[in-house]
């Protein structure tokens, strides 16, 4: 039975210019650190999933730097917006080749389907009527694939309190429509810049580490973890059935500053 590597990279916050620094560190060198110990762990990658916060300062400069360093892979690539990015700016820049923001993406039996969370001027998540109306096209048209669905922000509570109210606003909306249609498997998502994984019924929800800085789990406020950065690598077998996993990248965390504000 065929089977298909996913690795999901998110929440590079890239800056210009180059040498920017973010909380202390170079958010471009530990994308590039994270995306090399992920390649060479897994050569044989399908597809990267890049699930948003790609640009911390989106601006054509940095969509095209990602653009440079996502070419070199040779492989397909995925890529959403999140709450930081300007989608306009990423169809322009980014996309080309075999980097592609669609919102579906077929991999063997498998239906992969992004889903636009960001609302103009706000951290929080929602799924405006017409992305629920795509959703459930989508799902009608792809009754017998198993379904993968991509989408930046979380739809279920992380524990944090300061993080969840930043979660797609309906996601009880979300999460029903998704109960119709069993070959929904799971859901990952970015955003929260930790690792997480919850069950709705008999779907998968995940969250994934950030390729820069992470956030303390159950914190009440906004609290920044000392994890090195991660990401998610899933084995998507054609009879449906998959694999997940994170991993960390054993990047030194001692630039980072615990006390700065500005996320
Ligand atoms: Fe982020």
């Amino acid at each position: 039975m065929a089977t298909h590597t996913v690795l999901q990279i998110t929440d590079l916050h890239l800056k210009t210019p180059r040498a920017a620094t973010m909380l202390g560190i170079n958010t471009e060198a530990f994308f590039l650190q994270t995306l090399r110990h992920a390649l060479d762990a897994h050569p044989r990658c399908d597809l990267l999933l890049l699930t948003g916060d790609l640009a911390q300062d989106p601006c054509q400069e940095v969509y095209l730097r990602i653009r440079q360093h996502l070419e070199k892979t040779g492989l397909p690539c995925l890529c959403l917006p999140g709450n930081h990015d300007d989608f306009e700016l990423m169809q322009q820049n980014l996309s080309g080749g075999q980097i592609v923001c669609e919102r579906t993406f077929q991999l063997g039996a498998w239906s992969i389907i992004v889903l636009h969370s960001q609302q103009a001027d706000s951290q929080t998540g929602t799924l405006a009527q017409a992305e629920l109306q795509f959703l459930r096209e989508t799902l009608e048209h792809n009754a017998h694939r198993p379904t993968l669905i991509a989408v930046h922000h979380h739809c279920i509570a992380t524990g944090s309190p300061w993080m969840d109210s930043m979660q797609i606003d309906n996601s009880a909306a979300f999460l029903q429509l998704l109960a119709e249609y069993p070959q929904v498997k799971l859901v990952t998502c970015g955003h929260v810049h930790q690792e997480f994984a919850r069950k709705f019924g008999t779907i998968s929800l995940f969250g994934t580490p950030s390729s820069c800085f992470q956030f303390a789990p159950q914190s009440h406020q906004y609290a920044l973890d000392n994890l090195p950065p991660g990401y998610r690598l899933f084995s998507l077998v054609d009879d449906g059935t998959f694999a997940t996993e994170c991993r960390r990248v054993p990047l030194d965390m001692r630039d980072l500053d615990p006390k700065a504000p500005g996320y």
